[in-house]
């Protein structure tokens, strides 16, 4: 097998993620749902236990050891994330629980308060429901629209219709980098400097990008980029809101609470400085420690590496599927993450999945969180593969014989 990078062969990378050699029904696991969550690696496990074996304490708030040890790792998790998008500044980067209450903050400190009646909010036909449904609410209490950016039949934005649709009423715009369900790579670079040109600010959700692509927010310009640790081999409840500085200064504390604030009295609070006004409360601690860990651990692995082989398993999966009579590919995007949304003819995808299952493949089938674009294709679910750097071509050729014995029994 290939060598995997500097150091790691594909089964020392393998041999990090002990979930992956438990076996599923008796057969070996093939997982092959990383989009919906990525496996960890014991360096991050690890990371995990030695917090609550060794200095599990609040943060921001002991003068003891074990509390001064907690925010010291908390705050050099914070650095590992600002030099991995590469922000300007660590005030810049916010933990939150996930990219939904990343998005769910932009919506609610940032643009609700400017919204007007007739002022819109823009996103595309290929968002996840949390790229959806925090700009309704907030359109609806305001009386603002959602306007969404057509796709094509092959699952990419149609770029005319998208500039045609940046007006002087938009007031965000708000775009999947990676499609979840179908793995487009959206040409996010050019739609910031296109709705930049025109003074809209735009936030980048990277839930399904951060752990395929390398991301340099300066290099971007987005105003603002969510993603959440458990897609990038972190816990869950661990996420991540990068904002420009400018753009927090004037926001609003999105929740108040312990730790945002810088006084307190009956008459007025006053607030406490960035990135700290948005953390209320006591935040996931040992998900923030983690998810440094686990950036640092990806390093290891390297971008280069991760996405020569990501690629790799998206060219062999298509052309090995392809091959498989009456299995239909949705999302055909010329650029595209290690993704792959498939129908087989007249079988449903819940079905697939539970056959799949038995072999000891696990994909995700349904709607993928997702309902308008299968609509926009026609349809009622996909069954999902995604790729990791840690899957192998040897992993596909069961996912294939698998599928191809779902077809039989189904004939
Ligand atoms: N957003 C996750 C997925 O695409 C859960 O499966």
């Amino acid at each position: 097998m290939t060598i995997a990078n500097r150091t790691k062969t594909i089964e020392e990378i393998r041999a990090d993620f002990p979930i992956l050699s438990r076996l599923v029904h008796g057969k070996p696991l093939v997982y092959l749902d990383n989009a919906a969550t990525t496996q960890k690696p014991k360096q991050v496990i690890d990371a995990i236990s030695d917090y609550y074996l060794n200095y599990n304490s609040n943060i921001h708030r002991g003068v003891h050891k074990l509390s001064q040890e907690a925010t010291d790792e908390y705050e050099k998790s914070r650095t590992t994330v600002k030099n991995f998008i590469n922000a300007h500044k660590y005030q810049e980067i916010i933990f939150t629980r996930g990219t939904t209450e990343s998005i769910n903050l932009v919506a609610n400190s940032f643009v609700k308060p400017n919204l007007s009646e007739g002022d819109e909010v823009l996103i595309s036909n290929m968002e996840h429901h949390s790229n959806i449904v925090p700009w309704q609410l907030v359109c609806e209490e305001k009386g603002a629209k959602l306007r969404v950016i057509p796709i094509n039949d092959t699952g990419e934005i149609i770029f005319e219709e998208f500039e045609k649709l940046l007006t002087e009423k938009v007031k965000i715009l708000s775009i999947a980098h990676v499609s979840n369900s179908i793995g487009t790579i959206n040409p996010v670079k050019a739609m910031i400097e296109k709705a930049h040109a025109k003074g809209i600010p735009v936030l980048v959700d990277a839930a399904q990008s951060i752990q395929h692509i390398g991301i340099d927010v300066q290099d971007l310009q987005c105003d603002f980029l969510a993603f959440s640790g458990h897609k990038i081999y972190a816990p869950t409840g661990i996420g991540v809101l990068f904002a420009k500085e400018q753009h927090l200064k004037k926001m609003p504390p999105y929740q108040g609470g312990g730790d945002m604030i810088s006084t307190v009295s009956f008459e007025k609070t006053t607030y406490n400085e960035l990135p700290y006004k948005f953390e209320a409360g006591t935040t996931n601690i040992e998900g923030a420690i983690a998810l440094g860990k686990a950036i640092e651990y990806f390093n290891s692995i390297g971008i280069g590496f991760i996405s020569r082989h990501e690629s790799e398993l998206l060219e062999y999966g298509h052309s090995v599927l392809s091959e498989i009579k009456g299995l239909r590919f949705i999302g055909t995007a010329e650029q595209k993450a290690s993704v792959i949304s498939f129908l087989l003819d007249g079988i449903h995808p819940h079905d697939i999945g539970t056959m799949l299952d038995v072999d000891g493949v696990a994909v995700r089938t349904g709607q993928h969180c997702a309902e308008p674009l299968m609509k926009r294709f026609g349809i009622p679910a996909t069954t999902r593969a995604s790729f990791s750097f840690y899957n192998t071509k040897e992993e596909i050729n069961v996912l294939a014989e698998s599928i191809r014995k779902v077809i039989k029994m189904f004939s």
